[in-house]
């Protein structure tokens, strides 16, 4: 009869997934059932969010066509829920819908996942998205009159429109997020079109949108990266840090129970399954809100939200106060006889209580950072455990975290002291020519895009009082961005030795690289000397990423030069389209001088 019941309640909640144990307390069941009214209203959108995620080929009218059945489905399933279709899960079922679409699997060459079953289709799904999306043209920009005509039209076409071109662009990007930036839009779109100058409006308010997607974007890439590469314990080790340093006050025994709520919705999420990641995630946040007096003070807030806006919102709420009776030092890992006995009892549970407590006193380190630490000293212990006299030798144990902190410090410093003195652009330059020495087989668009990240990273941390763990935290992202989410890249063996050895020191790890030895450069130029009129029409922004990608390019044809004489050909390029372009005949300008800046650099 138990069992009936539950089966009952499974199917009343006809997205319910598996893995996610059911909700047991009153508040819990009023979370869960307002997450689930909230994935019901939102079937459409969600279809469209994983299918355009699945299948990035696909078409508008594709996935339209999509949410339209599956949207039909869910009513047949609230109407009867006992009808047997509506017992899969909810990915699953999303997964058939696809693979029933007639002449689709085949048309966008997905048949082989369609022939797979359970756990190996969604697998095969998710193995089959592709990171680079240089194959679909750039997001297409509407005059703002059209926009506001086309929202005014019909809004939730418009939406879906909108959505749909995000998810295939942003194939990793979760879907609550992508719910949010959706939400904002339709803000942006109402307000601007109010607005006498909707261009500019709408170029304002985009902005911290597009930010805002950006930067979750990498942060859920690299974590998603190295889960898949690494395993659920590097996933877990940094949630110990990110939980502990926002909520100093939690309680071991509280943050262990909400990482396995995080682990659970982590490997919902990355994999795509929106639905279940909108129920992980609305359980991390209850979870959250429910204990909030023993977790932190500052949610208040935030946890009075509705989803998708709570889980956003406090994900990006302040970091709690550190309580005042919790001393900067924890002497129990250090100076305590008995460590390697408590270590020996239970490893992983012995490494997580020293992260906790290590990320608790120190909010102003990185994630990498504290997990670099958790390193070290567990390297320490494997020696010291062993050694004749243990409590003797891991009494260095503080003086080595102090020697890894100091030399990431540096490593910062460094970073930042170019960002003063090179300047925004001198900065890209300077990112863009290390990036394609040391992995000159990425596309130069990728390329491009890293050294923009670093930028980004540098230009917003250098000079903040949270100077290091910005930069160390961020610039770890533009990394993530190379090793990738659902594959093991092979770039070249001194790269992929970095993404797969250690996630903590891949910082330190990269940046001891040098020229790539393996590079075999084109032995033409590939027409990178070949220069079109059509230069000095493009607008400032254009040009200059025009000007980015020949330097990106000369590097990949002359990857031995030094930075500095890299540096002046890329300099003297610069004043050639200038020069040309102020001519009177640019074309003729540049059939002279592009030729011969390509003897000068040919033979140099
Ligand atoms: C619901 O579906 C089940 C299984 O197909 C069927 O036996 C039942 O009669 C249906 N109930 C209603 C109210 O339509
Ligand atoms: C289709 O997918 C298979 C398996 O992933 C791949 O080997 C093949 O090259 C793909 N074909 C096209 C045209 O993309
Ligand atoms: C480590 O660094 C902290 C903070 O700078 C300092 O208080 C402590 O004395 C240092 N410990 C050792 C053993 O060097
Ligand atoms: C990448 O490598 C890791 C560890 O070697 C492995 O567990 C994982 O399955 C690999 N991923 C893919 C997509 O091949």
């Amino acid at each position: 009869m138990k069992q009936l019941k539950l089966v009952d309640f499974v199917i009343f909640l006809f997205f319910l997934t598996e893995s996610l144990s059911l909700p047991t307390k009153p508040q819990d069941v009023d979370d869960f059932s307002i997450t689930q009214k909230f994935i019901e209203e939102n079937v459409g959108y969600i279809t469209i969010i994983t299918f355009a995620q699945y299948i990035q080929k696909a078409s508008f009218e594709e996935v339209e066509m999509l949410a339209k059945a599956m949207t039909e489905y869910r009513d047949q399933c609230l109407t009867n829920r006992t009808l047997p279709q509506c017992s899969k899960l909810p990915n699953d079922a999303l997964l058939e819908a696809i693979c029933s679409m007639e002449g689709l699997p085949k048309e966008h060459n997905f048949s082989h996942c369609c022939s797979k079953v359970d756990f190996e289709r969604r697998l095969c799904f998710f193995l089959n998205k592709k990171a680079d999306v240089g194959f679909l043209p750039p997001l297409p920009t509407l005059d703002p009159e059209v926009k506001c005509q086309a929202y005014k039209s019909n809004s939730e076409s418009f939406l879906s429109n909108y959505i749909y071109e995000v998810s295939r662009r942003n194939p990793f990007v979760f879907a609550p997020t992508l719910l949010t930036v959706a939400v904002r839009i339709e803000e942006m779109i109402k307000t601007c079109c109010e607005e006498q100058d909707k261009a500019n409006c709408f170029q304002t308010k985009a902005v911290p949108v597009i930010q805002y997607l950006k930067a979750l974007s990498s942060y859920q890439k690299t974590v998603c990266g190295a889960f898949l590469k690494f395993g659920p314990q590097v996933l877990k080790s940094i949630y110990i840090v990110t939980l502990s340093q926002k909520f100093p006050k939690i309680e071991f025994k509280e943050l262990t129970s909400l990482l396995e709520d995080v682990s659970s919705m982590y490997s919902g999420c990355c994999e795509g399954d929106a639905v279940h990641c909108i129920h992980g995630r609305s359980k991390v946040m209850s979870h959250i809100c429910l204990k909030q007096d023993s977790i932190s003070s500052k949610i208040k807030e935030c946890c009075e939200k509705q989803i998708p806006e709570r889980g956003e919102c406090i994900i990006h709420s302040y970091k709690d106060d550190r309580p005042e009776d919790l001393s900067l030092r924890e002497a129990k890992f250090t100076e305590n006889k008995n460590v390697c006995e408590e270590r020996n009892a239970d490893q992983h549970i012995f490494m997580a209580k020293f992260l906790y407590e290590y990320s608790r006193r120190h909010q102003e380190l990185s994630t990498p950072e504290l997990l670099r630490i958790a390193n070290v000293y567990d390297d320490l212990l494997k020696e010291c455990c062993n050694a004749e006299n243990p409590p003797d030798c891991y009494s260095i144990a503080e003086s080595k975290f102090n020697e890894t902190t100091e030399k990431s410090l540096q490593m910062v410093q460094r970073e930042c002291e170019r960002f003063q003195s090179l300047g925004k652009d001198g900065l890209k330059y300077y990112y863009l020519i290390r990036f394609t020495k040391i992995a000159p087989q990425l596309s130069t668009d990728e390329l491009t895009f890293l050294g923009e990240g670093m930028v980004t990273a540098l230009t917003s941390c250098c000079t903040l009082s949270e100077e290091f763990a910005c930069v160390d935290n961020l610039v770890d992202l533009v990394l993530g961005e190379i090793c990738g989410v659902n594959e093991n890249r092979t770039i070249n063996p001194a790269v992929d030795h970095c993404c797969k050895t250690n996630f903590a020191f891949r910082r330190p790890c990269f940046e001891s690289l040098e020229l790539d030895n393996t590079y075999v450069p084109p032995s033409a130029s590939l027409g990178l000397f070949t220069f079109h009129t059509g230069l000095c029409q493009e607008h400032n922004e254009e040009l200059q990423r025009k000007k980015d990608r020949f330097l990106v390019n000369l590097v990949k044809l002359k990857p031995e030069l030094a930075d500095e004489a890299l540096r002046s050909w890329f300099t003297e390029f610069s004043n050639l389209v200038d020069r040309c372009c102020k001519a009177t005949g640019p074309g003729a300008c540049f059939n002279e001088q592009g030729p011969k800046l390509a003897a000068k650099i040919q033979t140099s």
